[in-house]
């Protein structure tokens, strides 16, 4: 820009006249307003935006809040084929408060953040009982709702009932911190704030859907988090951070911390003719309300176990080899501690499984429960063994 490169030859101690400086604080607000991003964006949304998502079509608050929530962590590629087999099972928040848990975790099974299933499921029961099955239609109503924050609640409000309200995904979060070269981590409270209020600010009036999934769209296919396509850019003129130098740096990184290793010994019971034990863990912790083999601190602690519940001797227990997932804040490394038993075998001890709250599950195929992504890759495997 003209006036910028001005400004930029200028050097310190050069006297500035008072008229250029007004011009350019002038020309700086004009390039900030609220009208110059909302028209730039939904001109380039017009030619470049995503207008075919399955959640685009028939946009109601219940299909775009289930969206929003899949979304919150997963990419969208990632996303469509669980949104549609979600959408094809519970096609109503009515279906989907009245849908068992488990029904509901088994949907979310390869989604991960599983508190994110669980809190719909709720939501979607407090909406039939306290709203009549209504969304409200107000931001502070949204936002009392379990699992729906700031951001999912402007996304509701903008994308499904065309009311101006803004989000701030982390989509969006790049692009304003680029724009405005807004420096440091948005997890910290006082940059969120500030990108609070610029997002707040650019939110047009008019055609808020579309401005909505403009800046989204953005983010994901041009101001990316690795390089950005500035030269495509339909913000290129007014970016601060670009005219910085600053847009692979922004937004500001997490510090980074040493994500600690912790072991831990499955107990996996297999009995004829294919079958496996399982519990559903507690609601709190990792993989809550979801179904896995028992989990111990330590390896004696689960061979104890297995003698204890399963009344066969600790000998014949086998350790496969570990699997691993990372989580956000630990690495797991899961040891299976295996043993099968034959049907009869098994009868002996039912009572004590029955108390110990486990199940029984076939392997052929794996049940339609919740289930962690790697426990139904070691089912698969299982499955694979005994047929
Ligand atoms: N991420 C969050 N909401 C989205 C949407 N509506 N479309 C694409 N990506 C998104």
């Amino acid at each position: 820009m003209a006036v910028m490169l001005r400004v930029e030859h200028y050097n310190e101690g050069d006297i500035i006249k008072k008229e250029s400086l007004h011009f350019i604080a002038k020309l700086y607000h004009f390039m900030h307003s609220t009208n110059h991003i909302a028209d730039a964006l939904l001109s380039w949304f017009d030619r470049h935006g995503r207008k075919d998502l399955p959640w685009q079509h028939d946009r109601t608050p219940y299909r775009v809040w289930v969206s929003e929530i899949m979304l919150q962590q997963t990419q969208v590629a990632t996303v469509i084929p669980f949104y549609q087999r979600f959408m094809t099972a519970l096609p109503s928040i009515e279906d989907l408060a009245a849908a068992p848990e488990d029904t509901v975790l088994h949907l979310w099974t390869g989604l991960g953040y599983y508190a994110r299933a669980r809190n719909l499921h709720r939501c979607a029961q407090e909406i039939c009982r306290e709203h009549n099955g209504q969304f409200p239609t107000d931001p502070a109503g949204l936002e009392a709702l379990p699992g729906i924050g700031r951001s999912t609640a402007g996304a509701i409000l903008s994308l499904a009932m065309h009311t101006r309200a803004p989000i701030l995904d982390g989509n969006v979060k790049r692009v304003l911190a680029r724009y405005h070269a807004v420096e440091g981590w948005p997890g910290q409270r006082a940059i969120s704030d500030r990108l609070w209020r610029h997002a707040e600010h650019h939110t047009p009036q008019e055609r808020v859907a579309d401005f909505t999934q403009a800046i989204m769209d953005l983010g994901a296919t041009c101001c990316t988090r690795s390089q950005p396509n500035c030269g495509s850019c339909p913000l290129h003129d007014g970016c601060l951070g670009r005219q910085r130098g600053r847009q692979a740096d922004l937004p500001g990184r997490k510090p980074r911390k040493e994500i600690p290793l912790r072991r831990r010994w499955l107990a996996v019971v297999t009995r004829s003719p294919g079958e496996v034990l399982l519990e559903k863990r507690p609601v709190s912790g990792i993989w809550g309300g979801l179904w896995a083999p028992p989990e111990f601190d330590e390896e004696i602690a689960a061979r104890a176990w297995i003698q204890d519940i399963i009344g066969i001797p600790s000998e014949d227990c086998r350790i496969d080899a570990p699997f691993h997932h990372t989580f956000t804040h630990f690495k797991l490394e899961a040891h299976p501690v295996r043993v099968h038993c034959e049907a009869n075998q098994a009868d002996a001890t039912t009572v004590n499984i029955d108390a110990e709250g486990l199940q029984w599950f076939s392997l052929h195929p794996p049940p339609t429960v919740g289930l962690p992504a790697p426990i139904l890759r070691l089912l698969i495997r299982l499955r694979a063994e005994t047929l």
